[in-house]
């Protein structure tokens, strides 16, 4: 089984990198293999590599960046995925792209279904989505993976800001108006690995029977303050933070060139019962980050 990864120096790329590598011969591309904001390039790189199976985490993810970049945005965010899709169906792969919350608005009020209608208030999500549904127009297989609120302890993540403030600052404010799913990005790989593992020998027949999009993300949701209150707690070096009150914020106290949806936590059901597993709490992996990266 040939596997080509794109984006493997980002959160959710690195840790692919290690967990896909059991999994048969890993071709991981990053921008300084292929920059996918040049579409004309995709379609010959890929076919050199032959890949039974195409994996996309790469994106242009500077939600506030994008406000003022969106060309370059829905290059890497829609064109490209667009061409991987017809690339994969050329040469009988299939594809499996990461999508995120951002599409949906976050006015429900509750966790979000892949039925529910996408509208997206921010030129990313709005070329996520657009990503979204070329792959979906190509029609070859594929899996959309939707996630949330992705942090990798190696990056300069949410956790990794808001250890670094405790450790600064007495006082530290953080939103409480924005609730969506903490998910650990080697959470993300592990399940992604998984996944394939369980697809067997003929990986792409069982994956695109079973194409569409599916939400997957840390089990239940958290507004930015709780997720921010769960670092602090699990951070096993306390003694380091001066931090003494958390107080809550408002979005519009730090503004923003980017809207944010207010609720846009993910309903995982459809995944863990097509597939027969699902990402543990955001609480339960947040703990295992902490320890183990710190
Ligand atoms: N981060 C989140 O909170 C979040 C939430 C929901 C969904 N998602 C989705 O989950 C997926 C993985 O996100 P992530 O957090 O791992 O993102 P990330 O850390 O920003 O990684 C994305 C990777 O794509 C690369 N990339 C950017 N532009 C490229 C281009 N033109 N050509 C080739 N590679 C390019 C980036 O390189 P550079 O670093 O050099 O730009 C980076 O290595 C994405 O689809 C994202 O939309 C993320």
């Amino acid at each position: 089984m040939r596997i080509l990864l794109l984006g493997k120096d980002g959160q959710v790329g690195s840790e692919l990198q290690r967990t896909l590598a059991p999994l048969g011969e890993l071709v991981a591309w990053d921008i300084g293999e292929l920059n996918l904001s040049q579409a004309k390039l995709i379609g010959e790189a890929v076919r050199s590599v032959q890949p039974d199976i195409i994996i996309n985490p790469a994106a242009y993810t500077a939600v506030d960046r994008a406000e003022s970049e969106p060309d370059l945005a829905r290059a890497v965010n829609a064109e490209a995925p667009g061409v991987l899709a017809e690339e994969a169906q050329r040469l009988g792969a299939v594809l499996i792209h990461f999508s995120t919350d951002y599409v949906f608005d976050g006015a429900k009020g509750a966790p979000y279904t892949e039925d529910d209608v996408p509208n997206p208030i921010n030129t990313y999500g709005h070329t996520k989505l657009e990503g979204e549904k070329v792959v979906q127009q190509v029609g070859g297989p594929h899996l959309i993976l939707r996630t949330s609120w992705v942090y990798s302890m190696r990056f300069d993540s949410f956790p990794t800001k808001v250890l670094r403030w405790a450790r600064k600052q007495q006082v530290i404010r953080i939103v409480e108006d924005q609730v969506s799913c903490p998910t650990w990005s080697r959470m993300l790989a592990e399940i992604t690995a998984l996944l394939l593992a369980k697809a067997g020998t003929d990986v792409v027949t069982w994956l695109g029977e079973r194409s569409g999009v599916y939400h997957l993300a840390g089990e239940g949701s958290a507004s930015r303050l709780e997720w921010a209150k769960a670092v602090l707690r699990f951070d096993p070096r306390r003694e380091e933070q001066i931090v003494e009150e958390v107080h809550p914020a408002r979005s519009e106290d730090f503004p923003t060139p980017a809207r944010r949806p207010e609720c846009s936590a993910l309903k995982c059901d459809r995944f863990r019962r097509v597939f027969g597993l699902g990402l543990p709490t955001w609480e339960e992996s947040l703990r295992l980050a902490v320890e183990e990266e710190l």
